[in-house]
């Protein structure tokens, strides 16, 4: 018996086992092509020679595959090792995915936990390194040294398998948000002849922003506090108007700051304008 089973060895699943083995757990191994259990093996783990083998060696199995439905198959396949296991998914994959993934190890008389990995296989094993996970606060409570070894700043987040795809998809937009800003930014400063040096050099004034953005957002919508704001809708909606007008003028594409004109104006023609532009989330939540 190993203490730890990690079924998967690509470039995470490989920093998965290392980090249990660098913990001092011992683990065994399982990896479709069997090859890439040699680095692991030389390092002090035990190789399995089929997946129902390697759930059977350890009480949690880590699985880290392609995606949800290949941890699902592969584990239908060890379907007799699963009684009284717990399976610690950390793959990704779609809310629908992860529910039936659950749903399957359930039946067959285990238990799940699913993470999101927050970072890069190098990462693993880092304080701050964050999983955020999903299962009951027991499993949370009987589980969390292990996950922490992966990640010191791991933190359980819920007990639907399904939640982690919707904590991802937010937590993405967020620094796509970013990403898709900069875009945009470019396009309105080539128009205008600034060069994309420039601009770059100069977007670290607005990443400077993104903290006093953040606390305008703790402090507001968690509570749906919209209250006395330090800056209302009213001034975002007359700064973003005037960015809109300047894409306009300059002929560039336009349809992102339209998008946030839009959306300030839904919320004004609600009366909101003295609030906090996070009130918008409460009118734009009934659209979808
Ligand atoms: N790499 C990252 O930075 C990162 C960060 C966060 C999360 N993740 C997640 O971690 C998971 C693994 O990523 P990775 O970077 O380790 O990918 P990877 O290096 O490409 O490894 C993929 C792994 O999945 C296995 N696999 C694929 N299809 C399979 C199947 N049908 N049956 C059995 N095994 C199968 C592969 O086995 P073979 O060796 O036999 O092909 C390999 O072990 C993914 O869900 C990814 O989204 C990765």
């Amino acid at each position: 018996m190993s203490d730890i089973t990690v079924i998967g060895l690509g470039a995470m699943g490989s920093a998965l086992a290392r980090a249990q083995l660098k913990a001092g757990r011992s683990v065994t191994v399982w990896n479709r092509s069997p090859d890439k259990a040699g680095p692991l093996v030389a390092d002090g783990a035990t190789a399995a020679a089929t997946a129902a083998e390697a759930v059977a060696a350890s009480p949690i199995t880590i699985t880290c595959v392609k995606s949800h439905p290949q941890t699902t198959q592969i584990l239908r396949n060890a379907a007799n090792a699963l009684p009284g296991k717990t399976i610690i998914e950390l793959s990704t994959g779609s809310a629908a995915e992860a529910e039936e993934l659950a749903e399957m190890i359930e039946g067959a008389g285990a238990e799940w936990m699913v993470g999101i990995i927050n970072a890069y296989p190098h990462m693993i094993g880092d304080a701050d390194t964050v999983l955020t996970v999903v299962g009951t606060e027991q499993q949370w409570a009987a589980h969390a040294p292990v996950i922490q070894a992966l990640g010191g700043g791991s933190v359980h987040v819920g007990d639907q398998a399904g939640m982690l795809a919707a904590l991802f998809a937010g937590l993405f937009t967020v620094r796509q948000g970013f990403m898709w800003g900069m875009i945009y930014g470019a396009l309105a400063c080539k128009k205008a002849g600034i060069g994309l040096q420039t601009f770059s050099d100069l977007v670290p004034i607005s990443m400077g922003m993104m903290k006093p953005y953040y606390d305008y957002f703790a402090a507001t919508a968690p509570t749906a506090s919209y209250d006395d704001p330090p800056a209302t809708m009213r001034t975002y909606a007359a700064a973003l108007e005037d960015v809109l007008a300047s894409f306009e003028t300059l002929g560039a594409r336009d349809d992102l700051p339209r998008l946030f004109v839009e959306m300030t104006h839904k919320g004004m023609a609600e009366g909101l304008e003295d609030k906090a532009l996070t009130a918008v989330i409460d009118v734009l939540s009934r659209d979808g």
